[in-house]
């Protein structure tokens, strides 16, 4: 039986790739910063451990208390829309500390064990927001942007080693509580040099049309993991293929 750890599991997609691998009979380590019970079905192949991606300690805890695992999945992540103009720094650092460097340290941290055993699978969650250029989400595009580039070199380096570094990349989930977990990130979008800007991204996201879905997440890293043919970038949700469709017309 295999073993997945994914992080960011308190809710939304982490939650169902937790939910779905459980489902499958892999082992899963289900890691959250502050660990909830009764959110996942009780099973003996479910263990909920603390995980802050930001913070050295817990990703050291974290690697020992996980042991052996065959794939790690860094889902974590905030979300921030703000002009640049209006975006202050500290908040800019968090966005990367935890998209950015948090995947990073989570990938180096388990990297040891990956290479010495000569197999495992990185999956980092990244957005379709990579694949088109949209306004007032430069800096939380740039974090997501930034773990492609990484993940794509990284995928070239750890060939020799029987591993595999790949991208799912998710559309927009509105049933997820991600943008409202990224409110108090958005500033300055009533600055009124912006507002027609920001009305008229927010009128696009409120169109009727198609979206992505937590269990598309899931079912992308799972064809992700379990199939080493698939595109080393892979997007989840109808949105998400439709967007990777035109970027490549
Ligand atoms: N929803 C979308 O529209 C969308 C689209 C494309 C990509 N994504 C990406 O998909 C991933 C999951 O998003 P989601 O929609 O499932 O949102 P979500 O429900 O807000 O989930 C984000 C998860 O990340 C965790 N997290 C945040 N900071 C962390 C940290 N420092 N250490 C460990 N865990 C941390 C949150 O835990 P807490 O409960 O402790 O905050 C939560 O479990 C994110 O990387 C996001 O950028 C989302």
């Amino acid at each position: 039986m295999k073993t997945i750890l994914i992080t960011g599991c308190s809710s939304g997609f982490g939650l169902e790739i937790a939910r779905f691998f459980l489902e499958r009979d892999w082992k899963v380590i289900a890691t959250m910063r502050t660990p909830k019970e009764g959110i996942l079905p009780a099973s003996p192949n479910l263990r909920v451990i603390p995980l802050d991606v930001t913070d050295e300690d817990s990703i050291i805890k974290a690697v020992e208390l996980a042991g052996p695992i065959d794939v790690l999945v860094n889902n974590a992540g905030i979300g921030m829309a703000s002009p640049v103009e209006t975006s202050s720094l500290e908040t800019m650092r968090d966005v990367f500390e935890t998209n950015t460097f948090g995947t990073i340290a989570m990938t180096q941290a388990f990297l040891p064990q990956f290479r010495e055993r000569k197999s495992g699978v990185i999956v980092n969650v990244t957005s379709s927001v990579t694949l088109k250029t949209l306004p007032l989400v430069s800096l939380y595009t740039a974090s997501k942007a930034a773990v492609n580039a990484f993940t794509e070199c990284l995928a070239l380096e750890l060939q020799q080693f029987g591993v595999r570094a790949c991208l799912v990349l998710p559309g927009r989930a509105p049933e997820t509580p991600f943008a409202a977990n990224g409110r108090d990130r958005m500033k300055g979008l009533d600055h009124e040099a912006y507002a027609e800007l920001t009305k008229n991204l927010f009128a696009s996201f409120s169109e009727t049309g198609p979206i992505t879905r937590s269990a598309d997440v899931a079912e992308a890293v799972w064809r992700t993991v379990n199939d080493p043919s698939c595109p080393i970038k892979l997007p989840a949700g109808e949105d998400a293929v439709a967007w990777a469709n035109n970027s490549k017309t």
